[in-house]
């Protein structure tokens, strides 16, 4: 026996020796204790320990110091976490390792380092680096990441990033993305098995499936060795010029496995997190999403936070998990599993599921037949049958991915039968009590809150009678009757104009003295309910330079919007050179200023943003005194939430479109202020952007060709030839220095880079004079688009492919690449007119 610990003392006496050396050398170094974060050089990034949720575990990680709410990047034990970080340690060990400890807990974490570290460094990239003898790396967070891909991060086949649990849980969630197999292309993955969506193979400058990459952006990707084991993509975030006003920080971007599957871009902008590309981009597309016998319908998140719900009969197996947006245990029966030969089917409707699932296929079976085959095998959840066919298709295990057939190519006759549970008549007891108590409680609520009701609307009727004759009101809204506003259009008589969404009618309210504008929309894109909820919001936002919704109504099909009257018209009918009514320097000026002032208000003073989409002279309105009220804000959302009604408007109206739409990427406030830089233009040089003559558009005699002005006006202005531009009807009579002000602020405006575009309140600000304005440079894209070339890259990159998604790419680019939007302006002068 004591000879079998000899060499055990002497294995320890060999390992003390040298440790003990060398912790009287290297002594070691503690990098966070507690409550102590570090921040890297530029305060960009900070490390330290956080809590993501209330059930006091306690990780250590890094996220953006310059973030209101928190965005973690990175978490280091997120399989162990601490109880709390008073008595947690961060630090790098005597022997080259850094090791995560807690008093109670012990070491939770550590490095895996070959090479021991010497010292540490916390990069403004977001990479947490271990430095060897010689300084060079031997170890960094970028190499071990979690969820989130930060610029600058290399991946390699040996990376993998894995999605949080919960969005307040950071231990290791079911969805990844890595490097395939062949290194040619990047997959998501569920459970590190099942593929469910890739990038496509690489093609030398982008993905297949991913053309949008190789748009002219702040973006730029590469890709080292592909196809081979030594693979390596990065992509960085082109520095720009920081002379922009209203930019004070670089852009901030990130791409995260969210924890329900989809990979999505983040851009910063403004302290505000903005998506800015997600994939898959159906949600239901993410493999197993709603567990077993869970339902995805990608349009109910519009109205439930969720996309995921139990079919008929069923319930989550693990409420508290959906409540966390957990949903990948899934559905399972209200009374439980049990195997009866009396258990009933439930037909759940077309429903389809997509996956494998172990399935016995009975041929020529009636349905009850089928249902008996499945009644006697304990397996067996369901079966498909098919009434023609007499296909019987029994599940033998609970399928995944259900989805409406709506939402599915191709149709069969296939009915979907569900295994129903003989109800125990013991829980049933339970249940009706419950039932019981709930109609009484219920019964209780609504007779008090009836009352109530009745209290508030007695009090109102007799505050309001007269309003009670129009209708009832919704918060400041009224809504009207379709026979109303028939009547007091004159049955839709009056046309005032058309826009993108519908034609606009002139009517007068009952008492005859106040004129409203009756907007009746066209193919109405949303229900009632949704309808309603949009107008409210829409209803809710007031300014002095927004036009005034007053009421709407949504009868059947009818889904009207009734406003302020604006006695004199849209700008853009003052922007014809053979309009006679000409604006003087001093309005347009107030115009400029008062339409930036309601766009800035849409952007940034509602409670939600709302980006307008469709800025332009039609849409811009003036009151009596020619004050500008902005219309139609808020409609894109309700039209169509996809924006390819609005995309399919724009058609006839390219000029105002910012690049961004072009590359079918989503779009920002920013694209609100390429399209006003646009129509500052045409404001001040009193014509329009595009000469043509397009059918409906105004015929100018004297053009031989279209003539786009905003290229040759952006030259002009930058070489100072302000007065150039200008409206020659004004012969001379406008203030010259607030012309320069608001001329080169729409150049700033239409800057291809939304980034250096200034947003819409820094824009107000330029117009008044507050910050000074300086030489923009000059926008490439609109001069590419009129000598044609450089851009033509981008419209091979995306015809074809992933445009699919009805957002009407293609039909931009048909407009833009007419053949004479781009006839022959390279630097040519306006032809005179
Ligand atoms: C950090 O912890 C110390 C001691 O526990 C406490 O005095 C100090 O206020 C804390 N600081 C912050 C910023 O919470
Ligand atoms: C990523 O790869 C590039 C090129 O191989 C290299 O220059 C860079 O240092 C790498 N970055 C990191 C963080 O390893
Ligand atoms: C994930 O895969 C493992 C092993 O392949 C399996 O045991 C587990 O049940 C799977 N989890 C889910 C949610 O599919
Ligand atoms: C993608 O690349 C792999 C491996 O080189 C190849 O087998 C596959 O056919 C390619 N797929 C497409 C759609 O080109
Ligand atoms: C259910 O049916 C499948 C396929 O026919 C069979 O493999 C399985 O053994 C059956 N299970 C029972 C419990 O009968
Ligand atoms: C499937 O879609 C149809 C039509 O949109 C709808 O009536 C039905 O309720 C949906 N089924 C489920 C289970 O949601």
């Amino acid at each position: 026996m004591p000879c079998t610990h000899l060499p055990l003392l002497l294995l320890v006496l060999v390992f003390l020796f040298p440790l003990s050396a060398c912790a009287k050398n290297n002594k070691a170094i503690t990098i966070i204790k507690g409550n102590q974060t570090i921040l890297s050089l530029q305060s960009i990034f900070r490390l330290g320990f956080f809590i993501p949720s209330t059930n006091g575990n306690w990780y250590l990680g890094i996220w953006y110091a310059s973030s209101p709410k928190p965005v973690y990047v990175w978490v280091a034990n997120r399989n162990r976490p601490v109880s709390d970080p008073d008595s947690s340690t961060l630090e790098l060990t005597s022997t080259g390792y850094l090791i995560l400890s807690n008093s109670r807990d012990g070491v939770v974490w550590r490095t895996d380092n070959k090479d021991p570290a010497t010292g540490y460094r916390f990069s403004d990239s977001g990479n947490l680096i271990l430095t060897g003898k010689n300084g060079s790396p031997v170890w960094q967070s970028f190499q071990n990441p979690t969820d989130t891909w930060l610029p600058g991060m290399n991946v390699t086949s040996r990376t993998a990033f894995t999605s949080w649990r919960t969005p307040s849980d950071p231990s290791p969630g079911l969805y990844s993305l890595r490097l395939s197999p062949s290194f040619n292309e990047f997959q998501l993955l569920h459970n590190e098995t099942t593929p469910y969506w890739s990038t496509g193979n690489w093609t030398g400058e982008s993905f297949l499936g991913v053309p949008e990459m190789t748009v002219p952006y702040i973006y730029s990707f590469h890709f080292d060795y592909p196809y081979t084991p030594a693979a390596s993509f990065r992509y960085i975030v082109t520095p720009t010029s920081d002379s922009a006003p209203g930019v004070g920080q670089p852009r901030l971007s990130r791409f995260v496995v969210d924890s329900n599957g989809q990979l999505k871009q983040w851009t910063s902008e403004m302290q505000n997190w903005i998506t800015f590309w997600s994939q898959p981009e159906d949600q239901c597309r993410v493999h197993a999403l709603c567990g077993q016998l869970g339902f995805c319908s990608s349009t109910s998140k519009l109205l439930t936070p969720s996309a995921c719900m139990c079919i008929r009969g069923f319930l989550p197996k693990n409420a508290a998990a959906w409540e966390s947006m957990d949903y990948s245990d899934g559905c399972s029966r209200e009374y439980g599993d049990s195997c009866d030969g009396r258990d009933t089917f439930e037909a759940v409707g077309d429903l389809r599921y997509d996956g494998v699932v172990q399935m016995s296929r009975l041929p020529q079976v009636s349905k009850s037949s089928c249902e008996k085959s499945c009644l006697g095998n304990c397996s067996c959840v369901g079966f498909y049958h098919n009434y023609k066919s007499n296909l019987c298709k029994m599940l033998l295990e609970p399928p995944m991915n259900i989805k409406n057939s709506s939402s599915w190519t191709g149709t069969t006759d296939d009915v979907l039968y569900i295994r129903d549970q003989i109800k125990k008549s013991s829980k049933r007891s339970v249940s009706t009590s419950i039932i019981i108590l709930c109609c009484v409680v219920g019964s209780i609520s609504v007779l008090g809150s009836t009352l109530f009701v009745l209290l508030i609307l007695l009090r109102k009727s007799e505050k309001t009678k007269k309003e009670e004759e129009d209708g009832f009101a919704v918060l400041n809204l009224k809504v009207f009757s379709f026979k109303e506003l028939h009547k007091a259009t004159n049955g839709f008589s009056e046309k005032l104009g058309h826009g993108g969404f519908g034609a606009v009618f002139k009517g007068t309210l009952h008492d005859s003295s106040t004129f409203v504008a009756v907007k009746r929309l066209e193919r109405p894109g949303s229900g009632e309910g949704e309808f309603r909820a949009e107008v409210c919001t829409i209803g809710n936002i007031q300014h002095v330079n927004l036009v005034r919704l007053r009421g709407f109504c949504s009868e059947n099909l009818h889904r009207l919007l009734v406003y302020d009257y604006m006695p004199n018209g849209s700008l853009s009918s003052y922007l014809s050179r053979t309009s006679p009514k000409l604006l003087s320097w001093e309005t347009r000026f107030r115009i400029a200023l008062g339409t930036a002032k309601g766009i800035a208000y849409l952007h940034e003073g509602c409670r939600d943003c709302i980006i307008h989409c469709d800025i332009k002279p039609e849409n811009i309105l003036l009151d009596s005194d020619y004050n500008a009220k902005v219309s139609d804000f808020g409609l894109a959302k309700l039209v169509g939430r996809d924006f390819s009604r609005v995309l399919a408007t724009m058609r006839g109206t390219w000029g105002y479109v910012a690049p961004e739409w072009i590359s079918g990427l989503p779009i920002t406030t920013k694209a609100d202020v390429y399209s006003f830089g646009m129509t500052l233009l045409e404001l001040i040089g009193g014509r329009r952007n595009v000469v043509s003559d397009t059918p409906g558009g105004e015929k100018e005699e004297k053009e031989p060709e279209k003539w786009f002005f905003p290229p040759w006006a952006a030259r002009e202005i930058i070489q100072g030839n302000v007065d150039s531009v200008v409206d020659a009807r004004l012969n001379g009579e406008y203030n010259s220095e607030e012309a320069t002000r608001m001329a080169t602020v729409a150049i700033w405006c239409i800057q291809d880079n939304e980034e250096i575009r200034p947003a819409m309140g820094t824009v107000v600000k330029m117009l008044e004079g507050v910050v000074e304005v300086t030489v923009p440079p000059p926008p490439k894209l609109i001069q590419a688009l009129v000598s044609g070339d450089s851009y033509n890259g981008v419209g091979n990159g995306l015809s074809g492919t992933s445009c699919s998604e009805g957002r009407g790419c293609s039909d931009l680019m048909t407009g833009l690449s007419s053949p004479g939007s781009r006839s022959s302006f390279g630097g040519k002068p306006p032809p005179s007119l």
